[in-house]
């Protein structure tokens, strides 16, 4: 059987890359093609290195605010991958209705919040803000629009009394990283029931 090949995009640690890596492995029907970072910097393009995968880099800086012109540089290493499957994990750039089109349906992405509620940023100071009970993280598909897409899987947490923006990060970063490579296994078998993680 040959796996399907995934492509991962990061922006910064890399900790959702590494958990989703680190469990392509044995009997997983896919297996990384590589990891691509907008920023040169970004800590986890070593732990890509680290694991022998190929890494590329397209900085976003240079083209200034024009999506169009990023994007066209960024598409490059991704169609030399030839990825079945990409997953956003930790990328911080929005990207236009026309790239994503390119993979939809087979583009996921990661968000810190229990989608649809909390799209955007500053999740969790938003949910304590609101005092929410219970918080969390969801696996989407990727549509032109922002993390709006078919939800493939979430995983819920409960908010406890003393929290701050950064400890309900922390418990919802641990979920994440069992939500995503779950939701990536059952997606690269063509299974479409949602995964459902209850942490409460
Ligand atoms: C995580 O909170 C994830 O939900 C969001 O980016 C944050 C950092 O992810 N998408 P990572 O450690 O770079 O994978």
């Amino acid at each position: 059987m040959s796996h399907k090949r995934v492509a991962i995009l990061i922006s910064g640690g890399g900790s959702n890359m590494v958990s989703l890596v680190d469990s392509m492995t044995g009997d997983h029907p896919a297996r990384p093609c590589l990891v691509l970072s907008n920023k040169a910097e970004a800590g986890g393009l070593d732990k890509a290195r680290a694991r022998g995968i190929p890494t590329a880099v397209v900085d976003h800086r240079p083209h200034g605010g024009d999506r169009g012109a990023f994007e066209a540089e960024l598409i490059k290493p991704l169609l030399l991958a030839e990825p079945d499957i990409i997953c956003l994990a930790g990328f911080m750039r929005v990207l236009t209705g026309d790239f994503v089109a390119q993979f939809e349906g087979r583009m996921l992405n990661i968000h810190p919040s229990l989608l649809p509620k909390y799209k955007g940023l500053n999740t969790h100071a938003r949910a304590l803000r609101a005092g929410d009970m219970q918080a969390g993280c969801s696996v989407h598909q990727v549509t032109a629009a922002l993390d709006d897409g078919p939800i493939l899987g979430q995983a819920i947490v409960p908010v406890l009394d003393d929290d701050t923006p950064d400890s309900l990060a922390a418990r919802v970063l641990v979920q994440e990283h069992v939500l995503y490579p779950a939701v990536l296994r059952s997606f690269a078998a063509g299974m479409t029931q949602p995964v459902m993680i209850d942490a409460t």
